[in-house]
């Protein structure tokens, strides 16, 4: 009889502290988290959330709902959420189905600009599954964690050199390091989170601004531009000049592939294109392909009343060789990642068209794709957060649209994950690994 009351007691007492677990709470946006409670009743029902807030002060939150075990724990990357922003057993939900709070502006995209200060996510739990008003309910335990692009160690170095305009990192360690020179989009801006990430996988990583917002019609942009950056990162003492890649994604992916096919300075060992296309042609500077955009954009068709999709403005790839890179001259290893439901590019069908340009002038052996069903185009680094559509705006253009990207959340996340870990094994084993190619 004493002894039941003691357990009794005992079980009411571990009753009152249920315990929050994360590991790590310090670390890299693409390490796994792993987060468990204990101390919990059986089969009592909990919900766990994350919120984050931007750099624009825009809240963002995901959650799950979960049934403790009989042993009264979740164990989040075994147990099921049975609803909430993510549902089933993912150990990274609370990260990757982030998406603005209720009531939040509309057409938000989460980009990290400061890289040197860390994303901060609070995650706490909550008896009960609970879906909405967060703020007045009082969590049972909450953690802070930081998920950081920089490894310690890692430098960032401001490059603003022959008016070339770029952020240059550097992992830890003597050095040198192989290269990467890193491309994003039509957004322009320069945009530093993955080049850091590169970085800190041990690739001396220069994210490139070639587009500048307002400034876009005084920024001459052409072949030169791109060569000059090349030179830069490949003469730069931290770096290997013979161990080089570019890495792109949307028009930084048609850069990559325009360059390595045409220029005698561009010639690296391998490069990367995420949701990439070798159409539109370069003529002589990027702003005449934005003219040309626009002057192709009349073409669209619109999902909703103002939701844009872009893909069908590149439709159809053209027959003609002179208006695409010829990617049959490409001499190093391409990867280029797909997401089967990009709305943005054509990437699939650009894809399927670049594979019969090589076949014909025999160099398909360079060739890796990665088609990703039910991904969209904006295919980033891992656990971000799923955007079907955003506010975007061309550069040169006042107009602002909403930009259809494409994708679902899960098979998102999925392809985000699973492209990273092949970027990042590809430019290791191209970058590290592989004896230089001898180019003829
Ligand atoms: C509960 O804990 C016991 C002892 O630690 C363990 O053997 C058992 O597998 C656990 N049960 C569950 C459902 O995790
Ligand atoms: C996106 O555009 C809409 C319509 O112009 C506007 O109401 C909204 O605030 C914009 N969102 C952001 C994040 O700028």
């Amino acid at each position: 009889m004493k002894m039941l009351a003691v357990k009794r007691l005992l079980s009411t007492v571990v009753q009152a502290c249920p315990l929050l677990s994360i590991k790590p709470t310090r670390g890299l946006v693409d390490e796994k988290l792993q987060i468990v409670v204990r101390n919990l009743r059986p089969k009592q029902a909990v919900t766990l959330h994350s919120v984050h807030q931007s750099e624009d002060k825009d809240f963002w939150e995901a959650f799950g709902h979960y049934v403790s075990d009989d042993n009264g724990t979740v164990t989040v990357a075994k147990d099921a959420s049975l609803s909430g922003t993510y549902v089933g057993v993912e150990a990274m939900g609370l990260m990757w189905s982030l998406r603005p709070v209720p009531g939040s502006r509309t057409g938000l995209r989460f980009l990290k600009k400061d890289v040197l200060s860390p994303l901060v996510f609070h995650i706490s739990m909550y008896d009960g599954h609970v879906s909405q008003g967060f703020t007045q309910h009082t969590p049972l335990e909450s953690l802070v964690i930081e998920r950081w692009y920089m490894a310690p160690g890692v430098q960032r170095i401001d490059i603003r050199e022959r008016g070339v305009r770029g952020t240059l990192f550097i992992p830890p360690g003597p050095g040198p390091f192989p290269g990467v020179l890193d491309m994003w989009g039509g957004g322009g801006g320069l945009v530093e989170y993955r080049a850091a990430l590169l970085a800190t996988h041990g690739f001396a990583s220069m994210a490139l601004e070639y587009l500048t917002s307002g400034e876009f019609k005084k920024l001459k942009v052409d072949v030169n531009y791109f060569e000059m950056a090349y030179q830069i990162l490949q003469n730069h003492p931290m770096v290997r000049r013979d161990r080089l890649a570019l890495c792109g994604l949307s028009l930084g992916s048609y850069v990559t592939l325009f360059m390595v096919a045409t220029s005698k300075i561009i010639q690296p060992q391998c490069c990367v294109c995420i949701s990439g296309s070798h159409v539109p042609p370069v003529k002589t500077s990027f702003y005449e392909i934005l003219l040309d955009m626009k002057k192709r954009l009349e073409k669209h068709r619109r999902e909703n009343i103002q939701e844009l999709i872009w893909r069908d403005v590149m439709l159809p790839i053209p027959a003609e060789l002179c208006f695409k890179a010829d990617v049959g001259q490409i001499t190093c290893p391409v990867l280029l990642m797909v997401g089967g439901d990009d709305q943005s590019w054509p990437t699939l069908e650009s894809a399927e068209d670049m594979e019969q340009i090589m076949e014909k002038a025999g160099n398909r052996h360079l060739l890796q794709v990665h088609i990703y069903p039910g991904a969209g185009h904006l295919i980033e680094p891992p656990y971000s957060p799923h955007h079907r559509a955003t506010n975007f705006s061309l550069q040169g253009s006042k107009d602002k649209v909403l930009m259809l990207w494409g994708g679902q959340a899960k098979p998102h996340a999925d392809a985000q994950e699973d492209s990273w870990e092949k970027t990042v094994a590809f430019l290791q084993q191209q970058l590290y690994h592989a004896t230089p190619q001898v180019k003829l």
